[in-house]
């Protein structure tokens, strides 16, 4: 585990521009904040960035003219607004920029009109976690369960609740007093 909670995923970036697919809740954004720090983040979830980008897709080549070609960027849910892939096949050729592609619906993009950039970008997938990820935490009860997507899986290691400190025994105390006293017996 890297941090409280957070698991190191297996997968290393590649070199160059990447797609990356799973389902939703692989973890798939997670890993690109933790991996790409410095990238600029065009995330087509906001729903405002989403609208004004699919209404004008040439926005995208005005904002990157703002950036060091040497700067990555991110656009997390291409599936959403595909026919930017045309300006960051443009951008690539242009300028050598490094993108990374998140998508949850390999499906979405894969029609006759998307632009999949011509083995311009290699492409990734983020599965579940496998038990060489989850390490001490791995239970193969648990996985036959409930899966082991990171968005619904719970890490076992838990922080122990803390020692309540003396103003909130007194208030838990006041609490009992006051609930007894609503028993005529207590
Ligand atoms: N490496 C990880 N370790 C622990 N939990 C994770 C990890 N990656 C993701 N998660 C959990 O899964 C949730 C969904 O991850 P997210 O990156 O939003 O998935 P995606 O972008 O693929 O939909 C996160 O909010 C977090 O709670
Ligand atoms: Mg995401």
């Amino acid at each position: 585990m890297v941090a409280a909670g957070r698991y190191r995923r297996l997968l290393k970036p590649p070199k160059g521009s990447f797609f990356l697919f799973g389902v939703r809740g692989a973890g798939k954004s997670t890993w690109t904040r933790l991996e790409f720090p410095d990238a600029h983040l065009i995330d087509l979830l906001d729903e405002s960035r989403h609208q004004a980008l699919l209404a004008n897709p040439g926005l995208l080549a005005l904002e990157l003219e703002a950036l060091p070609p040497s700067r990555a960027v991110v656009l997390d849910e291409i599936q959403r607004a595909p026919a930017l892939l045309n300006e960051v096949h443009r951008a690539i050729e242009g300028t050598r920029r490094r993108f990374v592609l998140l998508g949850s619906s390999a499906r979405r993009l894969k029609t006759p009109a998307t632009n999949l950039l011509a083995g311009r970008a290699t492409v990734k997938t983020l599965y579940p976690f496998v038990p060489v990820e989850l390490g001490a935490d791995f239970d193969l009860q648990r996985i036959f369960r409930f899966g082991s997507i990171p968005l619904v899986w719970r890490p076992r290691t838990r922080v122990p609740p803390s020692k309540p400190t003396s103003s909130c025994t007194s208030a838990m105390r006041s609490g009992w007093k006051r609930s007894f006293a609503t028993f005529p017996d207590s």
